[in-house]
């Protein structure tokens, strides 16, 4: 293996990376054999005594139509007054990109390894995932909302009291590209070590 490899269109790709909207994303999205590449770039992560703390749950065609109506579903049983086109919306949540994936933190709070070095591993993965996703083609965002937070959803994918829901990552082709946001100059979040000991 090599410990670098310099590449002027990896740097330009970290450099320029965006989240597509979550409201740009269109078919076609990737098919399973595209997933499974995509997931072994994704899992390529430092991964601190080799725990493996993730997993993951593809939805793609009529899972996501099934998957929102639970979310719906779950969204009435919490707000008995919301209308119908309010719950049409809740619906269309996964139907925002042609392919979602849940990535699952799954740590082991037995391990050595502390929970919060597993979880910061499995949120690596979800980074890395967009970027394979982006070096493949696909357009990509990273979306928690409510969903990501609710026990009836857990229960609904199966996640464990020891697990949590990182995020659900839409991918496909984005219908429009996202502009530049504002980025704080990182300068303002750096010191160096003598400077605190100046303070
Ligand atoms: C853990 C996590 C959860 C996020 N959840 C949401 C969300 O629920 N809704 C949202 O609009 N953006 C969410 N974002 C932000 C977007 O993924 C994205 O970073 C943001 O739109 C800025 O775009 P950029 O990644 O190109 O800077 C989340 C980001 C992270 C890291």
């Amino acid at each position: 293996m090599l410990a670098t490899r310099p590449s002027a269109q990896a740097r330009a790709l970290l450099a320029l990376r965006r989240s597509a909207g979550k409201n740009t994303l269109s078919a076609p999205g990737p098919a399973e054999e595209d997933i499974w590449q995509l997931l072994k770039v994704a899992t390529r992560v430092p991964d601190h005594r080799r725990l493996e703390p993730w997993r993951f749950i593809r939805f793609s065609g009529d899972e996501r139509v099934r998957f929102g109506q639970k979310i719906a579903q779950l969204y009435k049983a919490d707000t008995p007054d919301a209308d119908a086109a309010c719950l049409a919306m809740e619906a269309a949540r996964p139907l925002r990109a042609p392919v979602v994936i849940a990535v699952i933190s799954s740590p082991d709070p037995t391990h050595k390894t502390p929970v919060w070095e597993q979880e910061l591993c499995v949120g690596a993965v979800c980074q890395n995932l967009l970027l394979a996703a982006n070096s493949a083609g696909w357009a990509g965002v990273w979306l928690t909302e409510w969903i990501a937070c609710h026990a009836g959803i857990d229960q609904a994918l199966g996640v464990k009291q020891s697990e949590r829901i990182a995020g659900f990552i839409y991918l496909g082709t984005a219908t429009a590209n996202p502009p530049e946001r504002p980025r704080a100059a990182i300068t303002n979040k750096v010191r160096s070590y003598s400077e605190l000991q100046k303070d």
